[in-house]
């Protein structure tokens, strides 16, 4: 007989206690635990296996044999599908994952609206929003009179039923998966149990229809989303819809994906009529810049499979503090650390009573490595005073050594800089894609290639008297 029980449920890892305790021994997070009845349905555990049925034999088969692409719909919005790797992919379950109010729904309206002006069928359902706001949404964005079917249900078997009608949906979105609810377990709306049991019916759904679902997610303050990081690892592909409050771009970001590659990103404008492709996002992250300003330096970034220039921007002012500030914005506090220690250690540079500030431009962030040169460029510029030529991009990593190490597609972020008008590259020596010599042009030839940071330190040090000499 299975009875209902009290169980205490993180809402972070999904772990099961049986006694409720401030902290989560699973996962360590604290004030997690909820209770949540169990009465038979998903996640009941044992309960439910004690009248299990005799299983089935299934045919096991081999790792070779034919296979076929994964059949995709796609948008037409190039920064969606280059984000989803090559468009939706029937059959499967994609998370869309951000914070509130950074233009998840704007975006998904924007796709059902354009695939269903291609002729598929979309049903767009709404658990936070009344079918009113949708429309208005809709009007704004200029896709009211598209064939889009829309429903405001929270309750996944009347979902279920409603999409059963009629030709098979090719897209379900779920906007969003923390109002679902089912009637398989009792647990409130939003909970870990809830939020598992309606995503694993809906997936399920799609996996034995062959349409193509998209759940939306909150993130919260931490950057989960929100309760269930279960869901992250029962769907085929999530993304992050990420953007920084007080600028206009928004990154819609691949972090897992069944079909397609990660660490893609595609680039947004959020506009007074919805969102807007940013097919070039390197223009968009130079395009405040003032050249001739010292502290600034461009470096050659590259995101996923794609290069993307950003500007680096240090302040290195006199210190009134006894410890002197460090504060970076879009880069890692401990790697700026790091340069520093470098730069003081191999370059006799020293910054001991200045405040340091590092900004990315744009709101933009960056975790690769390779940006070491350049910001220990943009440190050197604003402590020297001297500005780092407009027309340069940078790019290599630093080890604590002092030495400038190779970093991976040389090539490709110089044609990226050499399309955008710049004419000169500091980069490191060694990088075997330049090596084969095969279609760099003028400004691969004419690279400075240091192999010590102190050699570019010495020649930014250096333009100071080059400078003197052209001025006599
Ligand atoms: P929304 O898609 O509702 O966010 P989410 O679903 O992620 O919570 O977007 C809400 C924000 O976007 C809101 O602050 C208004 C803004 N917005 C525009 O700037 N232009 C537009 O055309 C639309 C539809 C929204
Ligand atoms: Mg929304």
């Amino acid at each position: 007989m299975a009875k209902s029980r009290i169980q205490f449920i993180c809402q972070n890892c999904g772990s099961v206690h049986q006694r409720w305790a401030g902290k989560c021994d699973a996962c360590g997070e604290w004030n997690t635990l909820v209770e949540e009845g169990t009465s038979g349905g998903i996640g009941s555990g044992p309960a439910s296996t004690r009248n299990a049925r005799k299983g089935r034999a299934v045919v096991l088969t081999s790792l070779s044999g034919d296979i076929e692409d994964a059949p995709r719909i796609v948008s037409g919005i190039g920064e969606l599908d280059r984000a989803t790797g090559g468009g939706f992919v029937r059959g499967s379950a994609l998370l869309v994952g951000g914070d509130p109010g950074i233009g998840k729904s704007t975006l998904l309206t924007q796709a059902a609206a354009a695939l269903a002006a291609k002729g598929h069928r979309i049903v767009y359902v709404s658990g936070e929003e009344a079918v009113a706001q949708i429309r208005l949404r809709a009007q704004r964005l200029g896709v009211a009179d598209t064939p889009v079917e829309l429903a405001a249900e929270t309750n996944v078997e009347d979902i279920l039923a409603t999409i059963a009608d009629g030709k098979r949906p090719d897209l379900v979105i779920l906007d969003s998966i923390q109002t679902l609810w089912t009637d398989m377990t009792d647990s409130a709306p939003g909970t870990v149990t809830q939020v598992r049991a309606a995503a694993q019916a809906m997936i399920r759904y799609a996996k034995s229809t062959g349409a193509a679902i998209v759940l939306v997610g909150h993130v919260t303050k931490e950057g989960q989303i929100a309760g269930p990081r279960v869901v992250e690892h029962m769907v085929d592909a999530v993304l992050y819809f990420e953007g920084e409050g007080g600028h206009h771009y928004r990154i819609l970001r691949t972090v897992k994906n069944r079909f397609g590659p990660t660490d893609e990103i595609g680039v947004f404008e959020m506009s007074d009529k919805g969102l807007r492709e940013v097919a070039n996002p390197s223009e968009l992250f130079l395009g405040e810049r003032h050249a001739k300003s010292p502290g600034a330096a461009v470096f050659a970034g590259m995101e996923g499979t794609r290069p993307v220039l950003v500007e680096i921007q240090a302040l290195v002012a006199p210190s009134t503090l006894g410890t002197p500030r460090r504060a970076v914005v879009g880069w890692d506090g401990a790697r700026l650390s790091m340069i520093l220690a470098v730069l003081e250690a191999h370059c006799g540079v020293r910054f001991g009573t200045h405040d340091v500030y590092l900004n990315v431009a744009g709101g933009y962030r960056i975790s690769e490595p390779a940006a070491d040169l350049a910001v220990a460029a943009a440190l050197v510029s604003s402590l020297t005073g001297l500005a780092l030529p407009a027309d340069c991009v940078y790019f290599g990593e630093i080890s604590l050594s002092g030495a400038v190490r190779p970093v991976a597609h040389a090539q490709q972020r110089l044609k990226e800089a050499e399309k955008l008008g710049f004419g000169r590259a500091v980069l490191p020596l060694g990088s075997e894609e330049l090596a084969g010599g095969n279609g760099v042009g003028g400004i691969g030839a004419g690279a400075f290639q240091p192999t010590e940071l102190a050699d570019l330190v010495a020649r930014i040090a250096g333009s100071r008297r080059s400078r003197a000499d052209e001025q006599e």
